[in-house]
């Protein structure tokens, strides 16, 4: 007999970063971080999970293609959803015994794995839901988070729709380093999301490794992580219940920009944002400064970028024909780029 649960989990987008270790093994940040996730867009992992006395050993397919499951932080994570699941079963003894079956995980991706497109999110967020589902575990989203974080930081936030709060927590074993609904989708229905791809490539210096060498050596750092990032997410959840697009906006893009600058104060600076980023932070200050001329008194556009050149975009359900209508007359003329997919993406599962 094959046991069998497929699930997806969608891509998240930071707008107050995740950046810097405080405990490398358990995965532990240190500030904490909020999102958006992108559950209305195609950017999803789908994964299914199977086990059976069948199969030889544990296997996980990425896009088809055999991956190396010995890594440290995919057996955190089957190591912490295989003990819930003997908890389960010594708890109801009806429960057929799948903790000490060999398991078959198989994932697709359609975006871009490992080009700043979250991709390591959705995936670990799918992968633990897949095999929380087939394990039938009675487990909270943010019970799970728990076990996502392990696997990558930014996959706690992947396990909810909407606005979502990874609070960094005290305690040293990370039981309080879980993430939590900060507001559903549709609290602010006409958010959307603008997915510019600038390279599809994977990226130079993957976030674990980039973090670890700015907690090591940027001066700039401590300050962000103790001082600038605590604050914004305090005003972040406020723009947010109080639907400030001005507020989330300047937050925004000052997050993003706050995070880059401490990339490049590493020793050597790390580059994620390329001349074709640049040149969208230019069409956004120009978006709104057409905006402003038109005596719009609040911006319409958010850029944020993650550990790569892509942009993602924030905007208005009303301010649509502005914002992707001067980023298709202007895409154009800035050379490098293109949507994904055309995709004017949204931002909430409304
Ligand atoms: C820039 O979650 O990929 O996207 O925990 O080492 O797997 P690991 O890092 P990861 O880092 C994401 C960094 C970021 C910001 C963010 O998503 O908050």
């Amino acid at each position: 007999k094959i046991y069998r649960a497929s699930t997806t989990a969608p891509v998240n987008i930071a707008v107050i970063k995740y950046w810097g270790k405080r405990d490398v093994t358990l995965n532990l940040p240190t500030n904490s971080s909020l999102s958006v996730t992108l559950s209305q867009s195609d950017l999803r992992t789908h994964t299914t999970a199977s086990c059976s006395s069948t199969f030889t050993s544990d296997t996980l397919h990425l896009n088809s293609a055999p991956q190396d499951i010995t890594g440290a932080r995919l057996q955190a994570c089957l190591r912490a959803l295989r003990s819930l699941r003997a908890a389960h079963e010594a708890s109801n003894p009806s429960l057929p015994p799948l903790s000490t079956l060999p398991l078959r995980l198989a994932s697709r991706n359609n975006f871009p794995t490992a080009a700043g497109l979250a991709s390591s999110a959705a995936g670990f967020a799918a992968l633990v839901r897949a095999i929380a589902d087939l394990y039938e575990l009675p487990s909270s989203p943010t019970e799970l988070s728990l076990i996502a974080r392990q696997g990558s930081g930014s996959a706690c936030r992947s396990l909810f729709g909407g606005y979502v709060a990874w609070n960094a927590g005290t305690a040293t074993d990370g039981s309080d380093s879980s993430a939590e609904l900060v507001a559903e989708a549709a609290h602010w229905p006409d958010m959307r999301a603008a997915i510019l791809v600038a390279s599809a490539k994977k990226k130079a210096v993957s976030s674990t490794a980039g973090m670890q060498a700015t907690v090591k050596t940027s001066s700039l750092f401590p300050h962000r992580a103790e001082t600038v990032v605590p604050a914004r997410m305090a005003a972040m959840r406020a723009a947010i219940a109080g639907r400030d697009f001005a507020a989330f906006a300047d937050l925004t893009m000052k997050d993003s920009n706050s995070f880059h600058a401490v990339c490049l104060d590493t020793t050597p600076p790390i580059f994620y944002m390329s001349d074709v980023s640049r040149a969208a932070v230019r069409v956004v200050e120009g978006i709104n400064a057409a905006a402003a001329a038109d005596g719009i008194t609040r911006p319409v556009a958010a850029y944020t970028f993650d550990a790569g050149p892509n942009a993602v975009v924030y905007y208005l359900a009303e301010d649509e024909a502005r914002v992707a209508g001067a980023f298709k007359a202007l895409l154009g003329s800035v050379e490098g780029w293109e949507t994904a997919r055309g995709a004017v993406v949204q931002a909430a599962d409304v």
